[in-house]
């Protein structure tokens, strides 16, 4: 049972802005009392840095740290926690992965698949690797609400496909893709699948086994963690059989004089210098939380605040909504006449937090026709009583409204 009272109760960013409607959950999430009181802890009991010190302070920290990886792999349900990275974010890991893999297997011609809908983190380091190397990159017919047919995908497949790179949520249209099949029918072509779960891990089951995906990557701050912390996950072979894109110390067993570098196995050996080890123990406190409700409950919740949303906003004719079948929490749409911006900065005068812009989409332009757009998200502590607040306030919006509030 999802108790959205109880789930409230444990975000202080709640109680200290009980008027706050919060609908930027797909930009970052609120921190929940638990993972707080990880990181104070660290701060005030357990500050030491980790893997480095023999003393009693810094054993403690490595194992918490240690455990960490434990605590992701069976929240991603990954083989063995020897293929979690620790990173600073999703655009970190998926940089690690164009850099590390991309640029060593990539050869002139060889293709990069991907979509317009892609976040900018998965694309320009894609963008980066086919000028290093000469490939080039193809993108799948999508539909106008950001889906893909699978016969477009397999189309789309050929032999020169060495890396498949999609977002299994968009950020934008919130689509989810069916990965399972897509990941599938890549391997058949022999292309490395790699998935920017940015806006998937926080929201709902995320099951890199079941999946088969190569490479994944997510942030720790949009489930709940602190900023900097993320994931890059890799299939084990795929990770000790490549280079890191950064050296430095903690990656690396030994060296000598001659320039000879012994790394460290994955993961360690991508992960050079001083880790950031409070947000590595607050991503498994964010996880926790998350589990202790279940993520079936929380992306149910989200897709029936996502209905409701659809629902309430239908009759309302001068919103346009580019993707009311999509399945989460994300709601996007535009006011007929009045641009995003000042859409947002009107929901803003109402105390609504909103997103309005391409969202770092910029190529998505092509698909849905407008390269800005208005983005409520949900998460988990939204009610229907936010979508309630959002919906009334954008029922008398209009341009004069927006201008003499921006006035105000
Ligand atoms: C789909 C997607 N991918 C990647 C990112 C990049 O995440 P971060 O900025 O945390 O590295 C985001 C952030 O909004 C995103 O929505």
């Amino acid at each position: 049972m999802f108790d959205e009272t109880a789930v409230r109760s444990h975000f202080p960013m709640i109680q200290n802005h009980p008027d706050l409607v919060y609908l930027d959950n797909a930009a970052t999430a609120f921190k929940s009392d638990h993972m707080i009181q990880v990181v104070n802890d660290f701060y005030l009991r357990g500050t030491s840095n980790v893997h480095r010190g023999d003393y009693g302070l810094s054993i403690k920290a490595s194992n918490d740290f240690d455990h960490v990886r434990d605590i992701v792999k069976d929240f991603i349900h990954a083989k063995s926690s020897k293929e979690i990275v620790f990173t600073s974010g999703a655009s970190q890991s998926l940089n690690w992965i164009a850099y590390s893999y991309g640029l060593n297997h990539l050869k002139k011609d060889d293709v990069i698949l991907t979509t317009e809908a892609e976040h900018a983190s998965n694309i320009l380091p894609w963008f980066k690797v086919c000028e290093a190397t000469g490939a080039k990159i193809e993108y799948i017919p999508m539909q106008n609400d950001g889906s893909i047919h699978m016969d477009d995908f397999k189309n789309a497949m050929h032999d020169k496909v060495k890396i498949f790179a999609i977002a299994y949520v968009s950020n934008v249209l919130g689509v989810v893709q069916p990965l399972k099949q897509m990941i599938q029918i890549a391997h058949e072509y022999g292309a490395i699948t790699v998935i920017d779960a940015a806006q998937a891990v926080p929201h709902m089951p995320v099951d890199v086994r079941d999946l088969d995906c190569d490479y994944l990557a997510f942030s720790g701050h949009k489930l709940g963690a602190a900023g900097g912390s993320g994931v890059l996950y890799g299939k084990y072979d795929l990770l000790e059989n490549n280079d890191p894109p950064l050296y430095g110390g903690g990656s690396n067993a030994r060296f000598d004089l001659c320039g000879n570098i012994l790394l460290k196995h994955a993961p360690f050996k991508y992960e050079a210098g001083t880790p950031n080890v409070e947000g590595v123990l607050s991503l498994g406190a964010a996880i926790e939380f998350l589990q202790s409700i279940g993520m079936e409950n929380i992306f149910e919740h989200e897709k029936q605040l996502k209905r409701y949303a659809v629902q309430r906003l239908q009759p309302l004719t001068h919103v346009h909504l580019y993707n009311a079948t999509s399945e989460s929490g994300l709601i996007t749409f535009n006011v007929d006449g009045i641009f995003a911006q000042d859409v947002a900065s009107y929901l803003n005068r109402h105390n609504i937090a909103v997103r309005s812009g391409n969202h770092c989409a910029k190529i998505l332009v092509e698909i849905i026709g407008t390269s800005e757009t208005v983005r409520a998200s949900c998460y988990l502590y939204n009610t229907k009583a936010d979508i309630d607040r959002l919906v009334d306030a954008l029922t008398d919006i209009t341009l004069e409204k927006c201008i003499e509030a921006a006035m105000v």
